[in-house]
């Protein structure tokens, strides 16, 4: 049976949990808050798309999609929206249909020109994951529930979580439900086998997880009949996307979606290790999602072999975002040939992660002197997979082996005299 342990997180976004390796997938704080927060802000796509007419996305592990997802959400809410708004305006005011200098003042914020060809801009995203599950349940997923069920109660045991989720989160994003359903369209036009994977079905119509999933889109999937293994498969695919995307779902999810074109948006899902897709891909990349599990327990997407790879999948005024703030994750960018700087979260007043780019000039926060003296401690002793194959264990072997020869001094033994110094 696959291992499913989702939750709610404090935004009204469902998280995932591991069991096997007592991780969570998403923060406790908020799933799409922390997509939010660590990807799609830091990224400034509004400038990117100031300068640009299409743009390539890498998200590496995609899971259950929220860095995607957030993407596209973020990109017809806040661009895609208030151009074509602000474009419907100014038709309106050359038709004479509204006249007021209000009302162009108002709208001379929104830069109209810059923005004008957005109704064509061409998005790309290859997301990759090796666990098909997951990707294929992502477009279900609760995303922005209003209101979390009456007593809810973590559905698996675990203190630490059940404490976190005591806090509150401040719901800063809204999430536009139509965004799933794209989801949904655009891995189904690859993976039609989603719809007779038996893993997804049980998973899907489990009441133990109902209010996990959007029950309208659930719906589409007429999970009776993959409940009594009965279906027909689906001959007309194509007719059937249709059918589901126009007839069977409500105005709530299609509206806000308004004349986004679906065509000029490709997602290209891979099944596959990060490491083994990225060798075989000959994609340049604007931007690079990397949310991999934490280093210490799965180093093998943080080498210093896994960024030489990265560096020449990266356009040159690329960016490659990270959650991690490890001396070891920012040693192995250097290395690999990047110039590296640091995510500032303004709401929480810390740096909450890593960017590496080649074009120096894109960094808004250096590392500092701190920083830079802890890279080069034990704790800036990088991981390594030459051949871009080895398992987790034998990275972190390797690396342990690394650290326990190496004469550097310790983290530990740096911060105090770096504290001391500064006391002096
Ligand atoms: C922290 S979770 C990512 C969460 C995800 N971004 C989301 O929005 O749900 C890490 C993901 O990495 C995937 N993963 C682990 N090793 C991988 C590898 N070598 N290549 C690709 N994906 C991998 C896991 O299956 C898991 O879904």
């Amino acid at each position: 049976m696959y291992e499913f342990y989702p939750y709610f997180t404090n935004d009204g976004s469902v998280g995932l949990y591991s069991e096997k390796d007592n991780d969570i997938y998403h923060s406790t704080y908020g799933a799409l808050t922390e997509a939010y927060e660590k990807f799609i802000l830091p990224a400034h796509f509004d400038k990117f798309f100031q300068k640009n007419s299409e743009i390539k996305i890498l998200d590496i592990c995609f899971g259950i999609g929220y860095n995607s997802k957030s993407f596209i959400n973020y990109y017809i809410k806040n661009l895609y929206n208030d151009a074509i708004d602000t474009n419907n305006i100014y038709n309106d005011i050359y038709n004479a249909k509204i006249d007021t200098n209000n009302t162009l003042s108002k709208i001379s914020a929104c830069n109209s020109e810059n923005y004008k060809n957005l109704e064509n801009f061409k998005i790309y995203i290859k997301a990759i994951d090796t666990d098909k599950i997951l990707a294929y349940l992502s477009p279900f997923i609760v995303c922005n529930k209003k209101k979390l069920p009456k007593n809810y109660k973590l559905p698996f045991k675990n203190e630490k979580i059940e404490r976190m989720l005591k806090k509150t989160t401040e719901r800063k994003f809204e999430f536009y439900d139509g965004v799933n359903l794209l989801f949904l369209e655009k891995i189904c036009e690859k993976y039609g086998e989603i719809f007779e994977n038996q893993e997804i079905a049980c998973i899907l119509r489990d009441k133990k997880y109902r209010d996990y999933f959007d029950p309208s889109i659930c719906r589409l999937f007429k999970l009776d009949k993959f409940s009594r293994c009965s279906y027909t498969p689906i001959k007309d695919f194509c007719a059937f996307l249709h059918n589901i995307y126009y007839l069977n779902v409500s105005k709530r999810y299609k509206k806000p979606l308004k004349g986004f074109k679906s065509a000029n948006f490709i997602f290209d899902l891979k099944i596959e290790d990060a490491r083994k897709e990225l060798v075989q891909d000959d994609n340049m990349y604007d931007f690079i999602f990397l949310d991999a599990f934490t280093p210490a327990k799965c180093p093998a997407l943080w080498t210093v072999d896994f960024f030489k790879l990265l560096f020449q999948h990266l356009n040159a005024d690329g960016m490659i975002l990270t959650y991690s703030n490890s001396a070891a994750v920012r040693n192995a960018f250097l290395n690999a040939g990047f110039f590296i700087g640091k995510i500032f979260n303004p709401d929480m007043n810390k740096f909450t992660g890593t960017i590496a780019v080649k074009n120096k000039s894109l960094i808004e926060h250096e590392l500092s002197e701190y920083d830079l003296g802890l890279l080069k401690t034990k704790a800036g002793i990088f991981y390594r997979d030459e051949n871009l194959t080895d398992l987790n264990e034998a990275i972190i072997t390797r690396h342990k082996n690394e650290v326990e020869k190496s004469g550097l001094i310790s983290s530990s033994k740096y911060i105090k005299s770096f504290k001391n110094n500064i006391a002096e």
